[in-house]
C-alpha cells in the first residue's frame, strides 16, 4: 500500500505496507512467507499485540433502566429445561472441540444442532432457533475450532447481540477474564478438564439464584458492532513517525500463537 502524506509544505511519500489479516492467522494455507520478510512496517488485526488494533466487537453496557427485575431473570432461569446447546457444522478441529465436547456429555446434555450433530435448525427458522435458545437452554457453547492468542469469534457475542438469556461457555485462546466484563460467562479455561467443566455447569445449572444472576450480568452488555473504521489507522498515518519493519512476518503471526488443548485426554 502506497500512501501519500503531506507535512507542512512538503509532500512526500512513504511506502507503507500493512499486513491486515482479518481471520485466523494461525491457519493460512501455504503461504510464501518468506518473500514478504522486511516488507511490513504494520500489523493490521484482531490481536492486541498489532500496530492498529481492530476488534471484532466492541461492548458497551445497557442503560440500567432497560434491564429486568431480579424477580423476571429468576424466572427465566426457573423456565429453563435443557441444559446446553450446540451450533457447529466443522466437526474437525485443532482445538479437539469435538473431543472436548463428547466427554461433557458424559456428564450433562448437550444438544448439537448442525453437521456435527442430529439436531437441526434450518436458517429460515433463525428467531426460533434464537427463541429456543434463550427459553430453554441453561447454557451455550463457544467454543473456538483453534486456540491461538486473543482469537475469538462473534458467537460469543451474537448471544449479546440478539439479547438471547442463555450464558455463554467459552473456550479459545482469547484471554476472556483479561479483556470482557465478568460474571456473563463460563470459561472452560478455568476447569483442568471437560469433566470439572460439567461438574460446575450442573451446580451452576440448579442453583436458580446464581444462575440468574448471570443472566443479569450478561443482560448489561449490548454489542456495538465491528470496529474497523480506518480511524486509528489514519490517526497513526498522522502521527507516528518512527521507522519500523517487521522482519518476519510469519514469526509475528505463528510463534507461540496457536497452541495444542491440554484439556482433552
Ligand atoms: C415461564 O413459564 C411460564 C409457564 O410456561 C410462562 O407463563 C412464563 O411467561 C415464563 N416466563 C418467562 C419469563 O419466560
Ligand atoms: C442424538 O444422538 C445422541 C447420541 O449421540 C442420542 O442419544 C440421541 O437420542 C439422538 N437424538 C436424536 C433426536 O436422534
Ligand atoms: C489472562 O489475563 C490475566 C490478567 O491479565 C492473567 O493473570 C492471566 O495469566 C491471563 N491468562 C492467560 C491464559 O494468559
Ligand atoms: C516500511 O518498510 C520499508 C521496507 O519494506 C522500509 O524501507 C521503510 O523505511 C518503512 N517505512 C516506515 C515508515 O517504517
Amino acid at each position: 500500500m502506497v500512501l501519500g502524506q503531506r507535512t507542512g509544505a512538503t509532500m512526500y511519500f512513504v511506502s507503507l505496507v500493512i499486513v491486515l489479516i482479518v481471520d485466523l492467522m494461525c491457519s493460512l494455507p501455504q503461504f510464501p512467507y518468506d518473500r514478504w520478510k522486511n516488507v511490513f512496517n504494520w500489523t493490521f488485526t484482531y490481536r492486541t499485540d498489532s500496530d492498529i488494533f481492530a476488534p471484532s466487537t466492541l461492548l458497551a453496557w445497557r442503560h440500567h433502566s432497560l434491564l429486568l427485575t431480579d424477580a423476571q431473570y429468576l424466572e427465566l432461569a426457573r423456565n429453563k429445561t435443557k441444559m446446553a446447546a450446540w451450533f457447529v457444522s466443522n466437526c474437525d478441529t485443532p482445538s479437539q472441540r469435538e473431543q472436548y465436547v463428547q466427554v461433557l456429555q458424559k456428564y450433562i446434555e448437550v444438544d448439537i444442532y448442525g453437521k456435527c450433530g442430529n439436531l437441526s435448525c434450518p436458517r429460515s427458522a433463525g428467531s426460533d432457533c434464537e427463541s429456543l435458545l434463550g427459553k430453554s437452554y441453561k447454557f451455550y457453547l463457544s467454543f473456538e475450532n483453534s486456540l491461538c492468542l486473543d482469537y475469538v469469534t462473534e458467537k460469543v457475542f451474537q448471544r449479546l447481540a440478539t439479547r438471547s438469556h442463555v450464558i455463554p461457555v467459552v473456550r479459545g485462546g482469547f484471554n476472556y477474564t483479561k479483556y470482557l466484563p465478568s460474571g456473563w460467562f463460563v470459561n472452560a479455561a478455568d476447569f483442568p478438564n471437560a469433566r470439572e467443566l460439567a461438574v460446575y455447569l450442573k451446580g451452576l445449572g440448579n442453583d436458580p439464584q446464581k444462575y440468574a444472576a448471570m443472566l443479569k450480568e450478561k443482560d448489561k452488555l449490548v454489542t456495538l458492532g465491528y470496529k474497523n473504521d480506518y480511524c486509528d489507522f489514519c490517526e497513526k498515518l498522522h502521527t507516528d513517525q518512527r521507522t519500523k519493519i517487521i522482519s518476519d512476518i510469519k514469526e509475528w503471526s505463528h510463534k507461540a500463537t496457536c497452541y495444542s488443548p491440554i484439556d482433552v485426554t
